[in-house]
């Protein structure tokens, strides 16, 4: 239920202008009382920090301020207090299954009103809208590639392209958290351990760019497979350094 009568997220009925409007103009005790789904806030979401038994080779050298702006967390990325969620969606922007389900059954009917204003969204593409019910404040839709049977050259431009223009929408618009779901690895096939290398080198890249403008880029896994995949993979990009040498 909202929490004001002049602002009702579970109805279609409204004009998503003017929620949107209202919603950015609340400060944060107020929008809690407007989310649709139960919060985590950013503070819960711990800094990575390698469990120190990864044998594999660092990609880049080891970047303290880099490494403290990286989250691993698994769990349902609607849930997250941040400024924006990326959500894996298609053409359309009018919604489906998966991540892309969960982000508009937990942000209400006017994520949809919205999107659909949008005229869809072309593989590779991002595009931003409100949160409405959501405790994230904005969603940045992207399309990743569709793979069928083994990973193109294209295709893996597409999903660097997908991470790359969400970060890009995020840093334009001012937004300094950001979490992602595990794009295309889902129904759109692509093999997750060949998407870990580009999400992680693209965020890698992007951070080593623009690491003024973001404070904590989440990865957000829901797979137990995908959250060892990550642990597996982080360290060669987001090296720790070596282990300082015991003085005895
Ligand atoms: N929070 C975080 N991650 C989630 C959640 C959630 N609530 N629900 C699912 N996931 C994970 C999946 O486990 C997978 O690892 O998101 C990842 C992406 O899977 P999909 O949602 O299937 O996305 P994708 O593979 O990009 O396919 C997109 O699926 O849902 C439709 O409309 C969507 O047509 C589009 C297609």
């Amino acid at each position: 239920m909202s929490a004001r009568p002049d602002l009702n997220l579970d109805s279609d009925s409204g004009d998503w202008k003017d929620a949107k409007n209202k919603l950015s103009s609340m400060d944060k005790e107020a929008r809690r009382k407007m989310y649709r789904i139960d919060f985590i806030p950013l503070e819960n979401v711990p800094v990575w920090r390698s469990t120190g038994d990864s044998s594999c080779k660092p990609l880049y050298k080891a970047n303290e301020e880099l490494n403290m702006k990286i989250s691993l967390f698994r769990g349902d990325i609607t849930k997250l207090e941040i400024d924006a969620i990326a959500n894996a969606a298609n053409k359309t922007l009018l919604g489906g299954g998966g991540v892309d389900g969960a982000i508009h059954r937990g942000a209400g009917p006017l994520l949809r009103k919205e999107c659909a204003t949008l005229n869809g969204c072309e593989t590779g593409e991002a595009k931003i809208t409100g949160a409405y019910g959501l405790p994230a404040n904005y969603v940045i839709h992207t399309v990743g590639p569709i793979v069928h049977g083994s990973v193109g050259e294209k295709d893996k431009e597409a999903l660097r392209n997908c991470y790359y223009n969400c970060l890009q929408t995020a840093t334009k618009n001012h937004l300094r958290t950001v979490a992602f779901p595990c794009i295309s690895t889902g129904v759109y096939g692509y093999p997750p351990d060949q998407a870990v290398e580009v999400a992680l080198k693209t965020v890698r890249e992007y951070l080593e760019e623009n690491h003024e403008k973001l404070d904590r880029v989440i990865f957000c896994v829901f797979l137990k497979s995908d959250k060892e995949l990550y642990e597996t993979r982080l360290p060669a990009y987001f090296s720790q350094g070596s282990p300082p040498k015991s003085k005895l």
